[in-house]
């Protein structure tokens, strides 16, 4: 079963290919994405099984296109401009024209790079996305958001160059999700959670409840189960992206609602020494993890300035039934954590801008926030 889910924006009107097996029609999504190309860059990850990839790549080869490569193995430490500029070299070497094709294979951090090299090289050409993690098929592939890292004084500052540039076509192919850890695979939850969390304003207001009673269809990768679920966080996230692509709204709605549980969440994971509680080996926190955390801490900052009630503790149980962490080492220095929260690219004037739950899946952005209700939700997570 194949679902095709679409994403409309102002640059570009787009088809997410969802379901076990769609990256076989890979050859026909990039003649149609790019009737010109004849060369064709693909950004690997090295975490992808080789099998994956070299079947992918060789049918664009028997197709008849020049297929290059550049290999990446994915942390935040290597998504920063050296990687940016070196891939672009291997995309200037292969000699890629503007009506030639970017393809990405692998998770969001590859996703991200590559979208970033097809926005900047030669003024831009059409990038095809081919997430093959959770969380890059629900959130990094959809809505065109591009970019790396760049190290400051104050540490890494998490996608702080970047430019939003559509995909021509996502290819989210299900059976990819089998040769993830149980790790990896359950970090990408959090954002599918997080969808769940706002996803009332956004056409699927049942998505909580079906997460809730399909969860060991979940957990078990069921394929019609995961066909679902990929594409209806999908539509949530392509319905937000619709209403406000570039995130310019400055009211309390829009693309920023996205970044539910991220304020804390990039404060965790840029700070040394945050593990997550997960019974696994947890060093370095992950992303979906510190989602997870993030998620939480925004639900009791909701509670403490009066804007929702009983959500957090539900909220910890979901969260611990689907094998996340609600708990987190290393969060002891409230202030540097404050601090980094401040530095966050989507703080206004040096305010930090939440967003927090004011009913079962609706969020809002909030600001002015006392800073007694930021230190009660970080406490709602401190080990010990
Ligand atoms: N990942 C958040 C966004 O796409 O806006």
């Amino acid at each position: 079963m194949t679902r095709t889910v679409p994403v409309q924006t102002s640059q570009a009107t787009y088809s997410v290919h969802v379901g076990a097996g769609v990256l076989s029609s890979l050859n026909q999504i990039v003649r149609d994405a790019a009737p010109k190309a004849q060369r064709i860059h693909a950004v690997i990850d090295t975490g992808v099984p080789s099998e994956i990839i070299e079947r992918t790549l060789g049918n664009l080869t028997l197709d008849g296109y020049v297929v290059s490569r550049s290999s990446i193995t994915p942390s935040e430490d290597v998504k920063i401009t050296e990687t940016w500029l070196s891939v672009l070299g291997d995309a200037a070497n292969a000699r890629l024209e503007r009506s030639d094709l970017v393809i990405a294979i692998g998770g969001g951090i590859v996703g991200d790079i590559a979208g970033f090299v097809a926005a900047s090289y030669r003024r831009g050409l059409a990038v095809v996305q081919c997430p093959t993690t959770l969380l890059a098929m629900v959130d990094a592939s959809v809505g065109g958001k591009t970019g790396v890292n760049l190290a400051s004084e104050s540490g890494l500052l998490k996608n702080a160059i970047g430019a939003f540039h559509q995909p021509a076509a996502v290819i989210a192919d299900t059976n990819t999700l089998g040769s993830l850890s149980p790790r990896v695979f359950r970090a990408g939850i959090a954002e599918c959670v997080k969808h769940s969390m706002l996803s009332a304003d956004f056409g699927d207001a049942d998505l909580a409840n079906w997460m809730q009673t399909t969860e060991q269809g979940i957990l078990d990768q069921d394929p019609a189960v995961l066909t679902e679920f990929v594409s209806r966080n999908v539509a949530v996230k392509a319905e937000v992206v619709k209403t406000d692509e570039h995130e310019t709204s400055t009211g309390d709605m829009g693309r920023a609602l996205l970044n539910l549980g991220h304020t804390f969440a990039h404060a965790f994971e840029t700070l040394p020494g945050v593990r997550a509680q997960t019974g696994d080996d947890a060093t370095p926190i992950m992303h979906g993890e510190a989602v997870a955390l993030g998620l939480l801490c925004a639900a009791t900052l909701g509670e403490r300035i009066g804007k929702a009630s009983g959500l957090t503790e539900p909220l910890r149980d979901r969260l611990s039934a689907l094998g996340l962490p609600t708990r987190c080492e290393g969060l002891e220095n409230t202030q540097a954590i404050i601090a980094r929260m401040a530095h966050d690219k989507k703080a206004q004037s040096g305010q930090i801008r939440f967003v927090v739950p004011v009913a079962a899946g609706r969020c809002r952005v909030v600001r002015d926030v006392p800073e007694d209700a930021v230190v009660a939700a970080l406490d709602t997570i401190r080990e010990g």
